[in-house]
């Protein structure tokens, strides 16, 4: 079988479309809701602590791992971890790194469709004549598909078909042709949106356009440092699950992104980059909107109270469209089609890179072109998507995000860095993250990915083990059961896809590595 040529077609491109698959709906939906539930300044320092020792670590580590990997022309972590070692089970722990991108994309899909109903019913003016509980119920009424009380019959549906659709399509015309032209115009965009409404948020004047705080009152509660927290392994725990699911850690999609570098490329000044734009995006302008506005319209206690009665996605899709309806009919237009636009980019770039696992998969192994890829996963997520679109309602949506978006992360980060620093070896390891390297990376880097980050992965494990035994025994329903067999499910597909890969490979005589 031939290598597959696909490659990036500048560097820009390529770090453009790794930022636009870090930067996410989890820098302006899940990064304020998680900074609020845990206390606002008692998150932040946690946080930072977790991107600097297991963040930034982890993307040298996958950043070289999709490299290494690329150059025996394998795309997808199945192989590129068989690549790293001789012992031959690895390549089971690489389906997590296929497993969780199809997993998340397949709830995360539905929610990015969401955003293109929003850019419409803001420009529409849908959301103007409305009170605060209307549009709340509107997000109700819309998630509901059995009935159609926003004015298009099975609405949602339509949206996530287009939604689907965009992304296969654009999947389909390859990384520079589709996923590359789609992060240089989306990740601009959405930089300026978030600016343009991150300035609006934190110049609110209490007072004035029924605001009753100023919006920096929102900044004060997300940077006033409580040391307190230090001491609360549940702030940790949401600290790391979020740096994990922003910089797409433990998810394979980096690894696979990475493999289509070429073996003499920068990896090491190319991960920073893309790893402090997604910071960048996430603390300041993902920090500010959302609790800015909130804090400036109901004060601290009443966001903390809103979050808790309407949930995470509450604040961007029940709250923040009647905020803006406060600043008058034009400006209300513009911010909605900004905050739903900046949302959609950030979405869409995320997606992209769900689905390029999967397809470097079925094309390394089963040599399919691009196309057939591309239409396979779209297939794939429409089928393995519809249950958390059908029973939204019943939580098959936050069970996929529990099990893939959460859990799977870390178990992956764990074992790869296990692979990475101690089967491969940290010299060798090492040596990889900086060869071609544009910026010297410190040696320190050295020290904490053998010792610290494997330590800190490893309590963040345990850590998790009391809440995943409570998932695991609390009572629940039908729908539920049947999402979580049905990730099982592809979990074991996928492995058994590897399988016949692997028979067919020494068939065929070709070697892993
Ligand atoms: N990092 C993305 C976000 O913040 C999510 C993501 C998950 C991206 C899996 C790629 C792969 O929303």
């Amino acid at each position: 079988m031939t290598k597959h040529n696909e490659s990036w077609g500048s560097r820009v491109g390529l770090v453009l479309a790794m930022a636009g698959n870090a930067v996410g709906l989890g820098n302006f939906l899940r990064f304020p809701v998680q900074a609020i539930q845990n206390g606002g300044g008692s998150f932040i320092i946690p946080y930072l602590i977790c991107f600097l020792l297991m963040g930034l670590p982890l993307l040298f580590v996958e950043w070289s791992m999709g490299r290494f990997g690329g150059r025996f022309g394998h795309h997808s972590t199945p192989f590129i971890l068989d690549s790293m070692s001789k012992q031959r089970f690895w390549k089971y722990i690489g389906v997590f790194g296929i497993f969780t991108n199809l997993a998340v994309a397949a709830y995360y899909c539905y929610l990015e469709s969401w955003t293109l109903a929003y850019i419409y019913h803001s420009v529409v003016g849908t959301f103007s004549p409305m009170d605060q509980t209307q549009v709340s119920s509107f997000f109700d009424n819309y998630t509901d598909i059995t009935t159609s009380t926003t004015g298009i019959p099975y609405e949602a549906v339509i949206f996530w078909l287009l939604c689907l659709f965009l992304n296969t399509y654009i999947l389909s015309r390859g990384l520079s042709g589709g996923v590359e032209k789609v992060a240089k115009i989306g990740m601009p965009l959405l930089i300026l949106f978030g600016i343009i409404l991150a300035i609006k948020a934190v110049t609110l004047k209490a007072g004035s356009e029924g605001a009753i705080n100023d919006g920096t009152v929102g900044l004060e509660f997300l940077w006033t440092p409580d040391l307190k927290s230090i001491w609360n392994p549940t702030v940790w725990l949401a600290a790391a699950g979020q740096i994990f699911f922003t910089l797409s850690v433990g998810m394979g999609s980096i690894q696979c992104y990475a493999s289509y570098l070429r073996s003499r490329d920068d990896i090491a000044l190319n991960a920073m980059s893309a790893g402090w734009m997604n910071e960048f995006v996430e603390v300041v302008l993902g920090g500010s909107i959302v609790i800015s506005i909130t804090v400036g319209y109901f004060g601290i206690e009443g966001m903390t109270n809103l979050v808790s009665q309407v949930g995470g996605l509450g604040l961007g899709f029940r709250t923040l469209p009647y905020l803006f309806q406060q600043w008058g009919p034009i400006l209300a237009v513009v911010a909605g089609i900004f905050w739903f636009g900046l949302l959609f980019f950030a979405g869409i770039t995320s997606s992209l890179a769900m689905g390029t696992p999967f397809m470097g998969f079925l094309r390394d192994e089963f040599g399919m072109s691009r196309e057939k890829a591309a239409w396979s996963f779209g297939l794939f997520i429409l089928i393995l998507g519809a249950p958390a679109v059908f029973f939204f309602k019943q939580g098959v949506f936050d069970e996929f995000d529990y099990w893939a978006g959460t859990v799977s992360l870390v178990v992956f980060a764990l074992f790869e860095i296990i692979l990475f620093a101690w089967v491969f070896g940290m010299e060798k390891g090492w040596a990889e993250i900086t060869s071609g390297a544009d910026i010297k990376v410190p040696r320190i880097f050295k020290f904490i990915i053998k010792f610290i980050t494997p330590l800190l992965l490893g309590a963040v494990f345990i850590g998790s083990l009391p809440g995943i035994w409570d998932k695991l025994t609390a009572d629940t329903n039908g729908a539920v059961i049947f999402g979580r067999f049905l990730l099982l499910g592809v979990w074991i597909g996928v492995a058994v896809m590897v399988y016949i890969a692997y028979r067919k490979r020494v068939k065929e005589g070709r070697f892993t590595s």
